[in-house]
């Protein structure tokens, strides 16, 4: 009902009002509640970054001694030299570190006594750090002391081999016989978000589907003339413009019956890219960064005949992004704090297989990495379940991508095509589910065909 509202708006404010660094107030309505125009966010100076992102920090490091109490570890261990940092050195940093100095070992304690401190950080390049630690572990006498080793968990496995030969020495045999490997310790920690962060997050979300919106229009993509490539190399260059990085290239695809084949592991690709043409069908993997946080979108989009307008879209299509968003709304359904990855992702198959809906999920943890820590939801080629990592169980307070295909029969094109989409959500403590971090996809965004004015004005930008 309201799909010619939304996109007429939506051409309009990229087209007319969009100049690139022109912003916009953030939306004060729930995001869920209706439909707006995705806005471009811009991002505040670099001083006032690091001091959100550092409250951050703070609010999420003040949380250990109660995840290690939750898991029951008396001690945790990370430590590191210059360039070969823990993975989880990462999300314990201050903004203006940008990387562990000399050795910089850091102690956690679940339970500090007598008022003494919960953390100690040393950075130093002589024994002294060894003599130090020792001396607190003698004060505080943990029974466990956790390290990052874990085989599988990259979030848990960052002590580096040659790390732990330093501390092995550094400690003796009497306080590395107390060294184990809790995965969770890492995993909790990084994938909970702090709530402060949600608002900025929805902001992030908001300019993703901006950019996106704005790759997939008229004012890049001239069919005929542009390649999916151009459009890739568009998203790279206004993510910078922006002051926006992103952690993977943007892929934009032309979804035919051999694109995102089920039967194989990922899609396949062209090098150079394809000419965009009217009728295509346009996919995009879409993910940015910004203060300390990605964010990773899959959107569809169709490129209009001149003169046609969006009820001209094929319903074949319409009815393929549709049973794409009855997959979303099963997944998100399935995801029950507590339960295991694979639990949900056997569940959400089931669900769908009933409902008749043919395709794949491969849901992941997204934050302080664009696949973060946390359990998966399937892979694309691990159907059937995720071992250890499919195991662990889906945590509260954490972002999610739900990414996922479907196959539909499309009659107009005489083929099985896949639609694959991907949106990030966010855990709501308030009502114990997940909401969409800005919406979910549920019409095309559209290249209209434009007249040769517009087009060579608008091609400046490419
Ligand atoms: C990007 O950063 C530059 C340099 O600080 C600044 O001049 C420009 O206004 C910023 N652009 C946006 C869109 O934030
Ligand atoms: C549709 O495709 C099938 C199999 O690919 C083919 O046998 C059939 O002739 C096609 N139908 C039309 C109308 O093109």
């Amino acid at each position: 009902m309201m799909r010619c509202g939304f996109w007429a708006v939506l051409s309009f404010l990229l087209v007319t009002s969009f100049p690139p660094g022109n912003a916009v107030p953030f939306p004060t309505q729930k995001p869920e509640a209706t439909w707006h125009s995705p806005e471009y966010h811009i991002l505040p100076p670099l001083r006032e970054q690091a001091d959100i992102q550092n409250k951050w920090t703070e609010e999420r490091r003040a949380r250990i001694p109660g995840i290690l109490r939750k898991y029951g570890i008396d001690a945790w261990l990370v430590s590191q030299r210059e360039y070969a940092e823990e993975t989880v050195f990462w999300s314990l940093k201050s903004a203006t570190q940008f990387s562990a100095r000399r050795r910089t070992t850091m102690l956690f304690l679940a339970d500090p006594s007598r008022g003494t401190p919960t953390s100690y950080t040393w950075t130093d390049n002589t024994a002294q750090v060894w003599t130090e630690l020792r001396a607190v572990l003698a004060t505080h006498v943990p029974k466990t002391i956790a390290i990052n080793t874990h085989p599988e968990i990259a979030f848990s496995s960052g002590l580096h081999a040659g790390e732990l030969e330093a501390l092995r020495q550094g400690l003796g045999q009497e306080w590395a016989s107390r060294f184990m490997c809790e995965p969770m310790l890492a995993v909790e920690y990084i994938a909970t978000m702090p709530r402060g962060r949600t608002e900025w997050y929805r902001r992030l979300q908001l300019t993703a589907w901006a950019m996106i919106s704005e790759a997939f229009s008229e004012s890049v993509i001239q069919p005929g003339l542009s390649t999916t490539t151009d459009v890739e190399w568009w998203l790279r260059d206004k993510l910078r413009q922006m002051n926006y990085t992103t952690w993977f290239h943007p892929d934009v695809s032309i979804i035919d019956e051999h694109t995102w084949d089920l039967s194989t592991s990922g899609k396949s690709r062209r090098r150079g890219g394809k000419i965009i043409s009217h009728g295509d069908m346009l996919h995009v993997d879409f993910g940015l960064t910004a203060l300390g946080m990605n964010t990773d979108t899959q959107h569809l989009a169709y490129v209009l005949y001149p003169g046609d307008s969006d009820d001209q879209i094929p319903s074949g299509l319409r009815e393929g992004l549709r049973k794409g968003n009855r997959a979303q709304d099963i997944v998100k359904s399935n995801m029950k704090v507590g339960r295991p990855g694979n639990e949900i992702l056997k569940a959400s198959l089931e669900q769908m297989r009933d409902e008749g809906i043919e395709g794949k999920v491969y849901c992941h943890p997204i934050g302080d990495w664009g696949h973060s820590a946390g359990t998966l939801i399937g892979m694309t080629n691990l159907q059937d379940g995720v071992p250890i990592l499919g195991e662990l169980p889906l945590l509260p307070d954490t972002y999610y991508s739900i990414e996922l295909l479907v196959k539909h029969f499309v009659p107009e094109r005489n083929a099985t095509l896949s639609f694959p989409l991907e949106e990030d959500v966010i855990w709501s403590p308030v009502d114990s589910s997940w909401t969409w971090a800005f919406a979910r996809q549920d019409r095309f965004h559209l290249v209209q065909s434009s007249s040769s004015v517009r087009s060579s004005q608008l091609h400046r930008d490419l």
